[in-house]
């Protein structure tokens, strides 16, 4: 059985999508571990789930919090890694460690409004500022850049002149959790 690790740092409803999809059926992998840098819901989510959820504290660990990830992860049979809605900076060894095992979602079309700093609110505050036409999500494996790994698949939305960010971001987020199972479902079959 394929097998995935959920790493987390938000809410979590990424992770719920892909839940569910293994729950119903669509996705044939089971779901090993979520771990999060940061107490959160997405934690709780796993737990309240029956999935092994575990807090790996950015604040302890600091730089050796990739390091306490990979030590955890290297106790299971861990085929494929997946970042939704996780903020810390992956660093080179992990990335080097799970090459081509490791994906991401973010919620742009990439690579516009991708890089540091493009987080949360603060990608749709600049699809809104820009008045682009469209926008979406991708989801891509995870380089040693920001956002820069190799697309796996996109999804578009309209923009309309008259959205904030918030009311963006919640119509992407639609997009992103049909996106991110179809992705790893994808990735499976390929294997
Ligand atoms: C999503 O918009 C994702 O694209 C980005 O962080 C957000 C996480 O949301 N990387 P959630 O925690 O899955 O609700």
């Amino acid at each position: 059985m394929f097998k995935i690790a959920v790493l987390v740092s938000g809410s979590g409803s990424n992770l719920q999508s892909i839940i569910n999809n293994i729950k119903n059926g669509n996705l044939n992998c089971k779901l090993e571990i979520v771990i999060g840098d940061r107490p959160c819901y997405g934690i709780d989510r796993a737990k309240e789930n029956g999935i092994e959820g575990v807090l790996v504290d950015r604040k302890i660990y600091k730089n050796n919090l990739c390091e306490e990830i990979n030590n955890i992860l290297a106790t299971k049979e861990i085929d494929l890694v997946v970042l939704a809605g996780f903020l810390s900076i992956i660093d080179e060894k992990f990335v080097e460690k799970w090459k081509n095992k490791i994906i991401n979602i973010h919620p742009s079309l990439l690579p516009k409004f991708g890089g540091k700093g493009m987080y949360g609110l603060k990608v749709h505050e600049a699809v809104v500022a820009n008045k682009e036409k469209e926008s979406g999500c991708t989801v891509h494996y995870v380089d040693s850049g920001v956002d820069s790994g190799q697309i796996i698949l996109q999804a578009k939305v309209q923009v309309f002149s008259s959205d904030t960010a918030e009311v963006l971001q919640k119509r992407v987020l639609v997009e992103e959790h049909k996106l991110l199972p179809r992705a790893i479902g994808e990735i499976i079959k390929k294997k």
